[in-house]
């Protein structure tokens, strides 16, 4: 997807430099003759009509925007002092999982460590909020919450693991 991006941009800015170098040459040369200007207005309607298909084309929703109304897998996570409680057994790899957290006291730092212990993704657990976060697990695994907020005495202790398994695809 990034270099996608990367490589259109690279294609239009060559493109437009090549205009501007067509133009700046255009304007050294001989007055133009009594064709021009049917020519410029078929140009400017055609970057008019150019301009609109873009403009619909770029309005659609975005990859990631689809993936959170197709497919996805909610997992909700209550916590509090000191205890994350997952409500779903089954994490499927491969699919986007929407966690949905809250937390019955003070606030906590939900943090999604993979099996060699790198973090993967965090949110905030904040007291009569529910916080969303969308991850999708490349590998299947046990994966580690820890809190990543300090929330008392035993914050240290707020640890829990789920289990991530093949998904059907
Ligand atoms: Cu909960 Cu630190």
């Amino acid at each position: 997807m990034q270099s996608n991006v990367l490589l259109i941009s690279l294609v239009l800015m060559l493109v437009m430099a090549v205009v501007f170098y067509v133009a700046a040459r255009a304007s050294q040369g001989p007055e133009p003759g009594p064709g021009a200007n049917g020519k410029r207005i078929g140009l400017i309607w055609a970057m008019i009509i150019l301009g609109v298909l873009v403009s619909v084309a770029s309005l659609r929703p975005w990859p990631h925007a689809l993936a959170s109304t197709n497919d996805v897998v909610d997992v909700e996570i209550t916590s509090g002092q000191w205890w994350w409680e997952i409500d779903t057994v089954e994490i499927p790899a491969g699919k986007p999982i929407k966690f949905s957290v809250t937390t019955e006291d003070v606030t906590h730092g939900l943090g999604i460590y993979n099996p060699e212990m790198q973090l993967l993704t965090q949110v905030q657990a904040i007291p009569g909020y529910t916080t969303q976060i969308t991850h999708t697990f490349d590998e299947p695994g046990l994966y580690q919450i820890l809190c990543m907020e300090f929330c008392g005495v035993a914050h240290h202790d707020m640890i829990n693991e789920f289990e991530v398994i093949a998904g059907d695809s």
